[in-house]
């Protein structure tokens, strides 16, 4: 069962090493037994594979928290195998490279997506072309240079739901990228649904205290062998201190996922009552596609909500809030509110930007009633 496993999952030899928690081990380098054999180790490493014995040669190369946290993450996200990076980004980044690597340059995206995904597909800093579909225009957008299908489903900001199942058929022998950071394999596992590449901003609810960045691509076998080479030549490495972080997050990622959903729909049911508010967007209200339970087990911790007011009620709102905290990024025990269009979303382009009105709350672990509260106050003020 998952929450057993978030427990346990890239600990199992933890007793026979007679240790209770995961030794941290901050080497940057390691001792080579022989030239030959550190060779051959080197060898193995640079080309994607695991140490297998061997001398692990340099952090850049292996780190043993950093493959434990891999473990734990694929095991969640039922993939063979996983591999971390410095942050969200980092990780596209090393997608977006192995495509390139192969001649295969075109990218369809599905709009919204996260900005900062948004901004490096729409500057093609990386080589890549983008088109983005809807849902239903994604066959019709595949090419023979189309390396990749990048789907957020709920999509940053405006928790909208994709049909995994459509969009993998519809890109045919195209992988199709799932960033499942809002959902979390606690509510969904893309891989089930056909994606080649499930991606995480770690930074969020794996991490989920706010106080680690990092990313993760979860994956099949040939896919984690060549991010593993592309982060060994590129060096996008994420820090075993915040790996063992991340590792530790895991086992109570279930519970706080589940804790912070229940809580996101009270808050949720009760903003749509408020008449200051024109839309609140949450998978829980309204789910036409009938993707919770099919795809997604529960509506998530996320919502965005309009205000009839526009930008000026926004901006007063995220003013006025005391409990709340206005601050980016979200996933963490604590509420956090932002204005997308201003921030997270700031460099998307204007056909793709988010309403003036539109604020992102990302709810946390605290009483729903004091976060109600909250929000009562700075929307009547
Ligand atoms: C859905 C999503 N994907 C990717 C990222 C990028 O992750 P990071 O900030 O860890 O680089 C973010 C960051 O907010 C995000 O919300």
């Amino acid at each position: 069962m998952l929450d057993t496993r978030a427990v346990h999952a890239g600990r199992d030899d933890l007793a026979a090493l007679g240790v209770h928690v995961p030794p941290i081990d901050l080497s940057t380098t390691y001792p080579l037994p022989d030239i030959d054999a550190g060779g051959a180790s080197y060898d193995e490493l640079t080309q994607g594979r695991g140490p297998d014995g061997g001398s692990l040669v340099y952090q850049r190369l292996w780190n043993p928290n950093v493959a434990r946290f891999e473990d734990a993450l694929a095991e969640l996200e039922q993939t063979d195998g996983a591999v971390a990076f410095g942050s969200g980004m980092a990780a596209l980044t090393a997608c977006l490279l192995a495509i390139v690597a192969a001649g295969r340059t075109h990218v369809v995206a599905v709009r919204p997506l996260y900005g900062g995904t948004d901004h490096l597909l729409s500057t093609g800093l990386l080589g890549t072309t983008v088109t983005y579909a809807k849902p239903t225009e994604v066959a019709g957008a595949i090419r023979p240079d189309t390396g990749l299908v990048i789907v957020e489903t709920p999509a940053n900001p405006t928790v909208d739901l994709v049909d995994l199942r459509y969009v993998v058929t519809a890109a045919g022998d195209v992988p199709v990228l799932v960033d499942n950071t809002f959902a979390t394999p606690v509510l969904q596992q893309p891989a089930r649904h056909g994606a080649s590449l499930v991606l995480h901003s770690a930074t969020k609810y794996l991490g989920g205290h706010g106080d680690v960045m990092g990313g993760v691509v979860a994956a099949g076998v040939g896919w984690v062998g060549r991010l593993r080479q592309i982060r060994a030549v590129t060096g996008g490495l994420l820090h075993p201190l915040a790996a063992y972080e991340l590792h530790r997050g895991l086992q109570t990622l279930p519970l706080r996922v589940r804790a912070q959903q229940a809580t996101a729909i009270k808050v949720a049911d009760w903003l749509s009552a408020q008449p200051g508010v024109e839309r609140v967007h949450y998978p829980g209200l309204n789910d036409p596609q009938g993707l919770i339970g099919r795809q997604q087990a529960g509506p998530g911790a996320v919502l965005a909500f309009t205000l009839t007011g526009g930008f000026e009620a926004a901006s007063k709102v995220a003013r006025r809030l005391r409990l709340i905290t206005h601050a980016v990024s979200l996933g963490g025990v604590d509420t956090l509110i932002q204005h997308p269009a201003a921030l997270t979303h700031r460099l998307v382009a204007s056909e793709a930007k988010p309403s003036d009105g539109l604020l992102r709350l990302s709810l946390g672990l605290e009483d729903p009633e004091d976060l109600i509260t909250d929000l009562r106050n700075a929307l009547d003020g």
